[in-house]
């Protein structure tokens, strides 16, 4: 299922984003804060377990997460992510996988993976992009076989294209978007998008 988070801080902070005059302080500070707001609706139905805990005043009943949370940022740019995410799950586990997209011929290419156990845990994928969508399958198949079924892909911008991509290939995992864009231009760039996340998180080019 594809869930595109509405709400207008996360538009406004975009919008900060996709502003080619953004430098690259202001371009990830305002990613770690999306990050922030869009785990907040992500978490919204994770499974959780009956706990009892004593308070200063009396037991009760109350619950708690019920699984692991894995989060799996795509190098470099999903790192972008990572923050805003774990500081609202400070318990979550970290995994990686490193692709980098072909510009000739937008085919990714995976470089490195660790991962730590995720059999049983919620696996949150991260990227910014999701453009053809050829990085975030490629990166999914690959965690499947590492054992995870409840997966989840967060990303900033997705284009039509791309989401067609994932439903096709892993009908099973939900997608989330602050923004679902146009389309695609012919070097593979969403549009309009907010140009290179890499780069731009990075200060590379
Ligand atoms: C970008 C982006 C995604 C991918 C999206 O990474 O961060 O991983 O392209 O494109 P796709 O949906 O067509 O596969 P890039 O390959 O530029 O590597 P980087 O993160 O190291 O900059
Ligand atoms: N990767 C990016 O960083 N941006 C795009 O628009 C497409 C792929």
């Amino acid at each position: 299922m594809l869930h595109v988070i509405e709400h207008p801080l996360i538009t406004h902070k975009l919008a900060i984003m996709r502003d080619k005059n953004t430098k690259t302080k202001d371009f990830r500070e305002n990613l770690d804060e999306i990050a922030g707001l869009m785990a907040y609706e992500i978490c919204r139905d994770l499974p959780t377990v009956d706990v009892k805990v004593e308070t200063p005043i009396t037991t009760c009943m109350t619950k708690k997460l019920a699984k692991d949370i894995v989060l799996v940022p795509i190098l470099r740019a999903g790192l972008g992510l990572v923050n805003g995410i774990s500081a609202l799950i400070p318990s979550c586990k970290v995994g990686f996988i490193g692709m980098y997209r072909d510009e000739e011929t937008l085919l990714p290419h995976e470089y490195f993976a660790k991962f730590p156990m995720m059999d049983e845990a919620t696996v949150m994928v991260l990227d910014p992009m999701l453009a053809t969508g050829g990085s975030a399958a490629a990166a999914i198949t690959n965690i499947k076989k590492r054992g995870a079924k409840d997966i989840r892909l967060v990303c900033l911008v997705g284009a039509p294209e791309g989401v067609k991509a994932i439903q096709e290939a892993h009908p099973d995992v939900d997608i989330y978007l602050a923004a679902l864009d146009d389309h695609l231009n012919e070097k593979g760039y969403i549009v309009p998008g907010l140009g290179d996340a890499g780069d731009r998180i990075f200060g590379t080019k």
